[in-house]
């Protein structure tokens, strides 16, 4: 700002420069033209003056009275003197008084200088005819002082509009930067147990708001993952509490006194019973994990989504036989998925698994696929127990499961759904689930068909 405000005040003062002195030296370059010509032509005889060259030779002059009057006065603002080119002084004007204008060569050229307290814009005009400079000059001190005005005016602007835009660019960015600030302070305090918390966007810029608003909802997020986080700890815990004390427990018993063959058998059995159990919940568990961190080594190709119900009916052959239920699916079509094989298959097969245990004896589970423009949707119906309403809204979160009025042993860890919405969303497909308490449940997986 600084640069260009100067840079803008010194054209201003050239061009002003030029504007001031262009007519005044017009005005001297024709007044030492008429000084000259009268010389030359000496036109009257009442204003005489002579010199000789320095070849000794002699002039006579005549200046005219009536062309002298602006030089006469002593407050004159023109003056003149005409030299020799060896600077003697020819003739001069009245309102040069005793004094001599200053002169240095003769040569041809126009300037301003300081002359007893004057500014004087003078002019060498060399007639080499005549071997004489005319020396014109004109006391420019109203101009200079338009001129010196000028520039401590701009001057004084520069340094106002500087000290203004400072103090007004500080106050400004100030209060621009008054709700960071507020952001930061209130960044500073985050762990991981006060994430809750939102900042306010009451009085924030709009430009801010947007900016705001981002930084809750990612608050939001962190919050959520971070409570299920804690929450899936407290839940692993809990649930390797049960089997962990039941085989100490078991363990105590047997080796509190000597026991017979048969008894350390059933002790091993209901040991080796938990142990599985515990196996199966600890591997299900690292399938969660490795769901979360391993998404980027999963393959996605393009796979018919009916050899994978097919595989996972295949798996599940034996439960769904044990408990007389029907699993009714025809192969046709193929419907082609981009989708990791291994994994959607745990998806197929976690579905099945419920819709056998979540199964009346002698139900049926009916598998369909269709699709339409986008998706590739696979739909399992069954006629079991049914979810309420109020349980479907949570039954897809961590360890959930419907287990008070159901017999444990059905029920597993409530971690089925789960990893089955996990895979989904990976898949960037949807999963819905409708379902009539004693009617049955009807599971769609949506998934984006492959082009
Ligand atoms: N097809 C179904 N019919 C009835 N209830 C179901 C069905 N699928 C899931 N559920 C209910 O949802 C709960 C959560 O399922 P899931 O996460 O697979 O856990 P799990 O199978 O280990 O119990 C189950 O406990 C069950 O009550
Ligand atoms: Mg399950």
């Amino acid at each position: 700002m600084f640069i260009i405000l100067s840079a803008l005040s010194i054209a201003l003062f050239v061009s002003l420069k030029n504007i001031v002195y262009n007519p005044i030296d017009k005005n001297l370059l024709s007044k030492a033209e008429a000084l000259d010509a009268m010389v030359d032509e000496s036109i009257d005889s009442d204003f005489k003056f002579s010199f000789s060259d320095t070849k000794g030779n002699s002039f006579q002059f005549n200046v005219s009275k009536g062309r002298m009057w602006i030089y006469s006065s002593q407050y004159s603002k023109y003056f003149f003197q005409i030299r020799s080119f060896d600077g003697k002084t020819v003739k001069k004007s009245i309102s040069l008084g005793d004094n001599d204008l200053p002169f240095k060569h003769h040569l041809k050229k126009i300037e301003t200088i300081q002359w007893k307290g004057k500014i004087l814009r003078i002019l060498n005009y060399v007639d080499d005819k005549n071997k004489i400079v005319v020396q014109v000059a004109y006391n420019a001190k109203n101009e200079k002082d338009i001129l010196d005005n000028f520039m401590l005016i701009a001057f004084v602007l520069i340094i106002f509009v500087m000290f203004a835009s400072a103090v007004g660019g500080f106050i400004v960015s100030k209060k621009a930067l008054s709700p960071i600030d507020r952001i930061s302070e209130r960044i500073r305090k985050i762990t991981e147990e006060n994430l809750s918390g939102e900042i306010e966007l009451e009085n924030a810029p709009d430009e801010l708001k947007v900016l705001i608003e981002s930084f809750n909802d990612m608050l939001k997020r962190l919050d959520k993952s971070f409570k299920q986080k804690k929450r899936f700890i407290s839940d692993v815990s809990h649930e390797l509490k049960t089997p962990v004390s039941v085989i100490m427990m078991q363990s105590e018993i047997v080796l509190r006194k000597q026991r017979s063959a048969d008894e350390y058998k059933k002790a091993f059995s209901v040991i080796y019973d938990t142990a599985s159990m515990m196996s199966t919940l600890i591997e299900r568990m690292l399938l969660m994990a490795r769901l979360d961190y391993k998404r980027n080594k999963m393959k996605f190709e393009d796979v018919d989504i009916c050899d994978i119900v097919e595989n996972a009916i295949n798996l599940l052959k034996h439960k769904a036989e044990e408990k007389g239920v029907d699993v009714l699916f025809e192969k046709g079509d193929v419907f082609y998925v981009k989708v990791d094989a291994v994994t959607m298959l745990e998806v197929f097969v976690n579905l099945l698994d419920n819709a056998i245990k979540y199964n009346n004896k002698n139900g049926y589970i009916k598998i369909n696929v269709k699709s339409d423009e986008e998706w590739v949707v696979v739909e399992m119906s069954d006629n079991g127990v049914g979810i309420s309403e109020e349980e479907l809204e949570k039954i897809d979160e961590e360890f959930y499961r419907i287990d008070e009025s159901r017999s444990k042993k059905t029920t597993g860890f409530g971690l089925g759904l789960s990893i089955v919405k996990k895979i989904i969303e990976i898949h960037e497909g949807k999963l819905v689930i409708k379902s009539k308490v004693d009617k049955g449940t009807t599971v769609s997986v949506f998934l984006k068909k492959s082009s």
